[in-house]
């Protein structure tokens, strides 16, 4: 959902370039348009195209643009259709002042009417526009470049962040409220970015900033304060995220290379969270410190809401009380809570608005409240009481696929720790269930060697729907898929509990709808019974399920194995085969995989 880089550089190095790379490294943020700004003496210079960021590039070796520090913006549009005009740097009547903005300026219709009246003509037709006029009417009136900006700031009301340069100065200012920016601190050369991947191959050490804080960069130095000018205190944190984290690696997409990451992303999730002795050692959460949790809420969105259903199942299986949310919902209508309702927040990137509107909702309603999420200093992370990480690393592709895993291994250990302190006993099953994980990355490891999709996808490719059933924790593995394969072929598919079929979707199916059956092991004999509704409806049928499951193999057309194995596991292994059918069905379509269309990662807003 838009992204925001910014470098101050050396006094002679020309950042271009730099902008440039980092641009790209977020485009998985949005990808209509986008452009740069660097500063001149009297005005400032802005390139911008409608279009992915090679169009940018490729003006951009016509216009040769320079300068020591610079701003850079790639857009998924919210106010004003993708065009050359509304992509980002906007800037003021003469040029001086460009901004670039991720987030909506609620009240910009007033503010635009007021500028008009006072003389201001604008260019675009978005929200962003309003902000270098302001600016420049500050200046106008003798303020200081910094009190410009800090008044300009003060006028906007929303959830946005936003980074400017201005004509004449070296210095770049930044600011936060409701959408992610970090600094990056590198040696003589400083950057902003909405995310790490921006500019982790320049440095891995981060300042997170938080809602209301203002900064002011150059090449040698950073200074963080509050709208009021006040100083605050913000450390530096060095990530663990590696350069080549965020890198294809060979791969056609970041999709195929993060599919083929899990083994090692499971591997992270789950490393020394299970002692020796067969226990759960989730850091921060010691046995007992849940013991006062009479129920459980989860919310959350997209894929991450299906790894909230995949918990619902665990926690009910262990007697705890769980309803999961979509999470944009509960930010209107939230369910009742109590000081002893535990609301978690599942979100790979800890900045979805929705997910973040519901958690501080549940805060102020007097939940407690915890994240379960990919990036450490994300708003969730920060927001909720508690943070639980899936060390996932950086997931590129706009698809979430190796953060679905790694969220469900550790929504599995936190069950765990859960289900004992909230019911005062440990499942039978538990140890099974912890030795099942420990095997998941090998096992997922087997899939990948062993899957053998392509003919299969050929096959699937270009049919009137796509229908993908299951039961027990392989129904919120059938929502996944569903949602996995119209994202990213463009192609009608739907997700269903096995069992809802015959209440209404078995309508739509024909000899021309493939359902997908997916087996974890939990009553496959009922969902067996689903598909012989099918099977007689003349749809071709693909079941996904344990190796060893000769019944489920003699009965579906075309079978996707998997290793034999706890159910807890069982359904992230048939989400891995799913994963692979959808890539490789989009790949022979020619879809675009890593940015499919209109939509962004990191939806921040709501
Ligand atoms: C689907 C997908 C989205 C996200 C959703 C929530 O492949 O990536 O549905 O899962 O936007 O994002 P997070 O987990 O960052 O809150």
């Amino acid at each position: 959902m838009c992204g925001i880089t910014a470098c101050a550089g050396p006094a002679r190095e020309n950042v271009v370039d730099t902008l440039l790379d980092d641009l790209r490294n977020l485009e998985y943020r949005g990808y209509d348009s986008s452009g740069i700004a660097t500063p001149g003496e009297d005005t400032v210079s802005v390139v911008k195209r409608e279009g992915e960021i090679e169009e940018l590039a490729k003006t951009l070796d016509v216009v040769k643009p320079s300068g020591s520090v610079g701003i850079g913006h790639t857009r998924w549009s919210t106010h004003g259709a993708p065009s050359d005009a509304n992509a980002h740097p906007h800037t003021d009547c003469d040029d001086r002042v460009a901004v670039v903005h991720n987030g909506i300026i609620e009240n910009y219709t007033a503010l635009r009417e007021e500028l008009t009246e006072r003389g201001h003509t604008f260019t675009s037709d978005t929200d962003t526009e309003v902000v270098p006029h302001l600016v420049s009417e500050h200046l106008a009136d003798g303020r200081s470049v910094e009190t410009a900006f800090r008044a300009a700031l003060d006028r906007l009301d929303g959830r946005f962040a936003v980074a400017m340069v201005v004509a004449g100065s070296d210095a770049i200012y930044a600011a936060r409220n409701g959408s992610p920016l970090v600094v990056g601190v590198d040696d003589g050369r400083r950057f902003v970015a909405s995310d790490v991947p921006s500019f982790l191959e320049h440095t891995a050490d981060v300042i997170f900033l938080e809602d209301g804080d203002v900064v002011r960069i150059t090449a040698d130095d950073h200074e963080v304060t509050a709208i009021d000018g006040s100083s605050v205190d913000r450390s530096v944190t060095a990530v663990d995220w590696q350069p080549e984290d965020a890198e294809r690696h060979g791969f056609d997409h970041y999709m195929l290379k993060e599919i083929h990451e899990q083994p090692a992303a499971l591997e992270r999730a789950i490393r020394g969270r299970v002692t020796p002795d067969g226990d759960v050692d989730l850091e921060a959460f010691p046995p007992g410190c849940f013991s006062d949790v009479d129920d459980v809420q989860i919310v959350a969105c997209g894929t991450s809401y299906h790894a909230a259903l995949y918990a619902r199942q665990l926690l009910a299986e262990r007697g705890v009380p769980t309803q999961v949310f979509s999470a944009g919902e509960y930010a209107t209508t939230p369910a009742p809570v109590s000081e002893h309702t535990l609301v978690i927040a599942v979100t790979q990137s800890g900045e979805t608005a929705d997910t973040l509107a519901s958690i501080r909702l549940a805060s102020e309603r007097g939940a407690r409240t915890l994240a379960v999420t990919n990036v450490v200093g994300s708003t969730a992370a920060r927001v909720c009481d508690d943070a639980v990480f899936i060390r996932a690393g950086p997931e590129i592709g706009v698809a979430a696929t190796k953060t679905f895993s790694s969220q469900v291994a550790v929504l599995t250990l936190l069950r765990e720790r859960l289900a004992e302190d909230i019911t005062g006993q440990r499942g039978a099953d538990r140890e099974r269930v912890l030795r099942a994980l420990e095997r998941l990355p090998g096992d997922v490891q087997q899939v990948l060697d062993q899957s053998s999709v392509e003919s299969l996808a050929a096959r699937y490719r270009d049919r009137d729907g796509h229908f993908f059933i299951g039961r027990g924790v392989a129904f919120p593995v059938a929502l996944e898929g569903a949602l996995k394969f119209k994202e990213i072929t463009y192609e009608h598919a739907e997700g269903f509990a096995a069992g809802e079929l015959k209440h209404g979707p078995l309508a739509l199916v024909t000899p021309d709808t493939p359902v997908f059956a997916v087996f974890a092991g939990q009553y496959d004999d009922k969902t067996l019974n689903n598909v012989e509704e099918v099977v007689s409806r003349g749809a071709p049928v693909v079941g996904v399920g344990s190796e060893e499951s000769t019944d489920v193999a003699a009965t579906v057309d075309e079978f996707l194995p998997i290793p034999d194995t706890h159910p807890v596991a069982a359904g992230v292994l048939a989400n891995v085969q799913l994963q692979l059918v959808s890539y490789h069905v989009a790949d022979l379509l020619g879809r675009s995989i890593d940015k499919p269309r209109n939509l962004a990662k990191s939806v921040t807003v709501e």
